[in-house]
């Protein structure tokens, strides 16, 4: 059985429904904030609830209650998780726009927080989302994981630079199997309408201007989200949906 926190999120909800795809029980946790459209959140998890391996908890992970109750479930049902997939994340505009609390609060307060679940039901293995934003201006390109993270330009990379000291911390103090994703943008089915690609998308398919920053010389790699298994997963597929 497998944790995945942000499980209605974009990320989330891909790696909960490969993890289903696969067999495993999934044990999804999402506070379905309104920070981003609720609809798209609903959207993602539908098909993961129809799935009878796919337990939801709707619970806030900064919030040490939720962290209580998961908890006990866990120790009343004898289920031990293979491992904790935290993909909770705070991607609203406020986030965007530089609000330090939101992605402080679930990037900092929340990784510790399922790291302590896992200290506490010796669960070996933690994955969590990071940011290709912890390099900074220390990457020209391509970028390298040994470049330096040491300067992060806003509150949302310096939480993530942070949340991946705290792993060090866990694994060296706990021996807990630490692997923090540098995810540089992310796209593909579900993706978010907030993004370049679908906002690019949009102002194309709607004949607007495509607003580029900088000199448009500049070059990006993107991570593409794959959906090997979308009949088996009997998603439907892209509906159109207004944004
Ligand atoms: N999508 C990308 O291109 C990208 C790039 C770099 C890093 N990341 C990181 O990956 C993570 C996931 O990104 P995403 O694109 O899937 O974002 P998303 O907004 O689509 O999903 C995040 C999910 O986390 C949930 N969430 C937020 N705060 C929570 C909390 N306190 N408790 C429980 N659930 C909470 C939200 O409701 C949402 O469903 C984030 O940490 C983000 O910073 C994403």
């Amino acid at each position: 059985m497998y944790i995945v926190t942000g499980c209605a999120g974009f990320i989330g909800s891909h790696v909960a429904r490969r993890l289903l795809d696969s067999g495993e029980q999934v044990l999804g946790i999402d506070d379905l904030d309104n920070s981003s459209d609720p609809r798209l959140k609903r959207w993602r998890l539908e098909p993961l609830l129809r799935n009878a391996q796919f337990k939801m908890f709707n619970g806030d992970i900064t919030n040490i209650s939720t962290i209580h109750a998961i908890s006990k479930r866990l120790t009343e049902s004898g289920v031990h998780p293979d491992a904790v997939l935290n993909m909770a994340g705070q991607s609203g505009l406020r986030a965007a726009n530089g609000d330090p609390h939101l992605s402080v609060n679930v990037n900092i307060t929340g990784t510790l927080n399922m790291m302590e679940l896992c200290r506490q039901h010796r669960i070996k293995k933690f994955v969590s989302a990071s940011s290709s934003n912890v390099y900074g201006n220390s990457s020209i390109g391509p970028a390298d994981e040994a470049s330096p993270t040491d300067e992060p330009l806003s509150p949302f990379a310096a939480s993530h630079k942070s949340a991946e000291l705290l792993g060090h911390s866990y694994h060296n103090m706990h021996g807990l199997d630490v692997s923090m994703l540098r995810f540089f943008t992310v796209y593909g089915p579900t993706g978010r309408p907030d993004m370049s690609v679908l906002r690019f998308a949009r102002w194309i398919a709607n004949d607007e201007p495509v607003i580029v920053y900088g000199d448009g010389s500049q070059e990006r790699d993107f991570i593409y989200v794959m959906v090997r298994n979308l009949i088996r997963s009997n998603i439907s597929p892209f509906k159109p949906m207004r944004f």
